[in-house]
């Protein structure tokens, strides 16, 4: 399949996995289900306004667009809090649908009509920020009250239990972090440039941190004891009551997309604050990755002395391989992908849960703003934390192991989850 083709194809695997997120009535998609979140619609009108933007109107907005300026107004995200969107004069669903087909349409048209040696770089970021959306407006339907709207999720994999708790060794010395424009030509700007860092040597989990593990820590009082926690942490801590992970009850259950259930012991917990996994670390012995180890770990193969495109190989993410693309509606237990191993033997770094790390968002040298300039730029030396590796909720065709997610410490209505390091 050319880029050309399997672009036309992710840009039509975004819209049928957006128009599955809407399938409901004009009063839930215009329902703000919790603060931090925007109703549904505003999604869908803005997945189309931003692609309207990049790839119609040359990322010039002075140019004439298809919306009406004091409605298109209404989706830039940076001039909009999601808290205020709820209270715009936003497009009905049916117009949001029939603005996104028109826009889609238009694209599709441009796309086959670029001169064979055109940067498709433009398109690529459009596939991107429509799935991202995508992760967002499942964390939306997370925090939604009342009957559930969805169905339980796809079937998973069984996994290997006896990994909680393991870890396995990387050696110290270089690596290569991040990536080129030449190997992965729809990486983003804060994944690039690819340069090499010398990292100590240290150990990591085999696996993310189990919903058991976490029992554990807090039937070991630790949320009660200051000890684990920094003094921020303790303070958001008391500040915000914080007891147990979002989403679980206190009768060992837990509620997911409005559904209550038995929490799965082997499952990677989910829904934590940094300082929530900077605690759990603490009282484990161990201590948060930073996005360097974390990518080591991930990406780097010693043997070969050069990057691997996934954890695995180069081949593409299949089902037996990480558990993305949003279907499953929750992370796979611990150990259910062996064949998806990165070099040192550590797994599930691609999909199921996003994993705090120590660092801030900041560029590697070399730094380029693209297109979409205040996708990283804004935030750098900001109060973020890095994630990695992508949840089970994010489109494979996007996600590679050089790929940067930043949240406030306290944010916790992510997919996140927590993988463990140790000194050696
Ligand atoms: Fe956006």
């Amino acid at each position: 399949m050319s880029t050309r083709e399997t672009l036309a194809r992710d840009l039509t695997l975004a819209r049928e996995r957006t128009l599955r997120l809407v399938e409901f009535d004009d009063d839930e998609l215009h329902r703000q289900y919790d603060p931090l979140m925007s109703p549904l619609v505003w999604d869908l009108a803005h997945i189309g306004w931003q692609e309207e933007l990049w790839l119609l109107r040359g990322n010039d907005p002075r140019r004439p667009g298809m919306l009406e300026p004091g409605v298109e107004r209404c989706y830039d995200a940076f001039s909009n809090p999601r808290a205020s969107r709820v209270d715009l004069p936003l497009l009905k669903p049916a117009q949001a649908r029939s603005y996104c087909s028109t826009v889609r349409g238009k694209a599709l048209d441009r796309l086959d009509a670029l001169p064979a040696d055109a940067d498709e770089f433009d398109f690529g970021l459009v596939v991107s920020h429509e799935n991202q959306h995508g992760e967002t407006m499942l964390q939306a339907l997370n925090l939604r009250t009342g009957p559930a709207l969805l169905d339980s999720g796809a079937p998973l994999p069984t996994g290997r239990p006896d990994l909680a708790g393991t870890s396995v060794l990387v050696p110290g010395g270089p690596f290569v972090l991040g990536v080129d424009a030449v190997t992965e030509p729809h990486s983003l700007d804060n994944e690039r440039p690819a340069h090499v860092v010398d990292v100590a040597s240290f150990r990591i989990g085999t696996v993310p941190v189990t919903n058991a593990e976490w029992a554990d820590f807090i039937a070991d009082g630790g949320y009660r004891e200051r000890r684990w926690w920094s003094e921020r942490g303790w303070q958001h801590r008391e500040a915000a009551g914080l007891t147990a992970p979002q989403f679980w009850g206190a009768d060992g259950t837990r509620t997911r997309f409005g559904r209550v259930e038995q929490l799965p012991a082997d499952e990677p917990v989910q829904h934590v604050t940094y300082f929530e996994a900077e605690a759990y670390a603490a009282w484990a012995g161990a201590r948060l990755p930073t996005e360097e180890e974390w990518e080591k770990a991930c990406a780097w193969d010693p043997v070969a002395g050069a990057r691997r495109r996934f954890p695995w190989g180069a081949s593409e993410p299949t089902a037996a391989l990480a558990n993305l693309g949003g279907g499953a509606l929750r992370p796979a237990p611990v150990g259910a992908y062996p064949a998806g191993a990165s070099a040192y033997g550590a797994q599930q770094m691609l999909g199921d849960v996003w994993e705090w790390t120590t660092s801030s968002i900041r560029p590697w040298p070399g730094f380029t703003p693209m297109l979409y300039e205040q996708y990283t730029q804004p935030f750098f030396g900001g109060d973020y934390r890095v994630l990695r590796g992508g949840s089970w909720a994010v489109a494979p065709g996007i996600l590679r192991p050089s790929f940067r997610n930043w949240d406030h410490p306290i944010r916790r209505q992510i997919f996140s989850g927590v993988r463990l390091a140790w000194d050696v």
